[in-house]
């Protein structure tokens, strides 16, 4: 009897590690709802990558590409860490602009790992000229579709100390419907007052170890059960997608599958 039970115990526990770091491509859907969104713009769709540290998806980043077309996007964005300091082949951000270019136009901010490393920045500034990239840090376009404009804004990754202090946004009358993207999720609290209607971040990795019913444990910085760690959040008329990324750093994911994330926008506030 006790054999058996142990035997059941040890299966179980094998079961429980083995599902949880099981890894593969899970793609979320989201709609944005508002009513500041002009007409035209009504399902318009952005996929939206994050924190890609490099990871192989398939030969050439097939995996990853497939994911992303499977969406059907009007552009494609993403929001920092595609890179690290773990890796000096960074082919596999390369492999995934290759696969994309030409077919969407695409924005990046950077995130803190392309701060921290230079070299392999510097190439990945070149992979944003070779394939067309637009860099957003500090910088913003205006996207025009069937006689309307929205704004595209972005920020490179700053100490959280200069969000809370540095006076942002800025001047947003331009269009109604203003998208932010900024690496760090964990800062939308003072983000939400800057008055942009749709801010994108990532680099919380999910909480890394995801606790089935209990969420995220783990954010990047170490801190535990972080805020605004996984899945969209409203304050301030402001909503925030937190996208949990796709690659790895310090610890593998656990029931923490890597993200692609597909978005629609409405016009309507359902
Ligand atoms: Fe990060």
């Amino acid at each position: 009897m006790m054999k058996k039970l142990g035997f059941l115990i040890l299966i179980s526990i094998t079961l429980f590690l083995g599902i949880g770091f099981y890894n593969c491509i899970e793609i979320t859907n989201y709609s944005v709802h508002d009513k500041a969104l002009p007409k035209g713009f009504d399902g318009y769709r952005v996929v939206f990558l994050s924190d890609l540290h490099c990871k192989v998806l398939g030969e050439n980043e097939s995996k990853l590409i497939r994911a992303v077309d499977s969406c059907d996007p009007d552009i494609v964005v993403f929001t920092g860490d595609m890179i690290d300091g773990d890796h000096t082949d960074i082919s596999s951000v390369r492999n995934l602009f290759a696969g994309l270019a030409g077919k969407y136009p695409m924005f990046a901010v950077s995130g803190n790992h392309e701060k921290d490393y230079p070299l392999n920045y510097r190439k990945l500034l070149e992979y944003y000229e070779e394939y067309g990239v637009n860099n957003l840090d500090n910088e913003s376009r205006m996207l025009s579709l069937n006689g309307s404009h929205i704004g595209i804004y972005g920020l490179p990754y700053q100490n959280s100390y200069y969000i809370y202090k540095t006076s942002y946004p800025p001047d947003l009358s331009a269009n109604d419907f203003n998208i932010l993207l900024y690496h760090d999720a964990t800062v939308f609290s003072p983000i939400s007052s800057y008055g942009y209607n749709l801010v994108l971040s990532g680099h919380t990795h999910g909480g890394i170890v995801r606790i089935p019913f209990i969420g995220g444990m783990i954010n990047n910085n170490g801190s535990l059960f972080s805020e605004y760690d996984n899945g969209m959040y409203q304050i301030n008329g402001s909503t925030l997608i937190s996208n949990r990324g796709i690659g790895d750093s310090y610890f593998p994911r656990f029931y923490n599958r890597s993200e692609v994330v597909c978005i629609t926008l409405r016009t309507d506030t359902e």
